[in-house]
């Protein structure tokens, strides 16, 4: 343990549950929990607020980021969303947050979770899960996580635009040369198709307590 204490690294692709997971396990071993997506969101805002193209260098806007950035309303809509996959595919982007991340985990360890957590933010962290799920079982979940209604006429319709909008994120994310979505080589893969919250978060404390004990 490198760090004032644990970095628990949770990688994973688009709507696999990593989000709720990282912020319980945070609460439960009481660690400082850092979305690490939003910070990818954020600079793709400021990229779009300039009027700015989000394929276009946006490094400026990632150095120019500050905490309340990531904290306003607006970084989930479909348009942030799009906009975060090309600035994330960006090397001097990734590069301008690197420090960011490594210092957010320097006093007190923490959780965070991401797409390289486990393979280049902190490829030596303490633990390290990547939680995936099929992308029929993600798009489900972003569907009815965001209102949508399974037993309405076009619910078939629109949860198979959601899926292929997740493939095709999950492949950008996955086929750019910097930092691609992968799961690092001492990662714990958890598979969240056939469990519900409570058990991934009991799977994950139980994998964590484990490797934080043998330490
Ligand atoms: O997890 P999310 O959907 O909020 O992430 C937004 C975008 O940022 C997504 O396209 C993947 C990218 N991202 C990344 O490249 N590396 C991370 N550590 C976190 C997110």
């Amino acid at each position: 343990m490198s760090q004032g204490g644990p970095v628990i690294a949770v990688d994973g692709p688009a709507a696999a549950g990593k989000g709720t997971l990282a912020r319980k396990l945070a609460e439960a071993l009481d660690l400082p929990y850092l979305d690490t997506g939003l910070l990818y969101r954020a600079v793709a805002r400021l990229v779009l607020d300039a009027g700015a193209n989000p394929t276009d260098p946006a490094e400026s806007f990632a150095h120019a980021l500050v905490a309340e950035d990531t904290r306003r309303p607006d970084l989930r809509s479909p348009e942030v969303t799009q906009a975060a996959s090309q600035v994330a595919a960006q090397p001097a982007v990734r590069a301008a947050l690197v420090e960011t991340q490594r210092r957010f985990a320097a006093a007190r360890g923490g959780v965070l979770d991401g797409r390289d957590i486990g393979t280049a933010i902190f490829p030596n962290a303490d633990v390290k899960l990547f939680i995936t799920a099929s992308p029929a079982t993600r798009a489900l979940r972003r569907f009815l996580q965001t209102g949508g209604d399974s037993t309405a006429p076009d619910a078939q319709e629109k949860l198979r635009v959601m899926e292929e909008a997740l493939v095709a994120r999950d492949a950008a994310d996955a086929g750019r040369d910097t930092a691609p979505l992968c799961i690092a080589a001492d990662a714990h893969v958890i598979e969240t198709d056939t469990s519900d919250a409570q058990t991934v978060l009991a799977e994950a404390l139980r994998i964590t307590r484990e490797r934080l004990a043998t330490q």
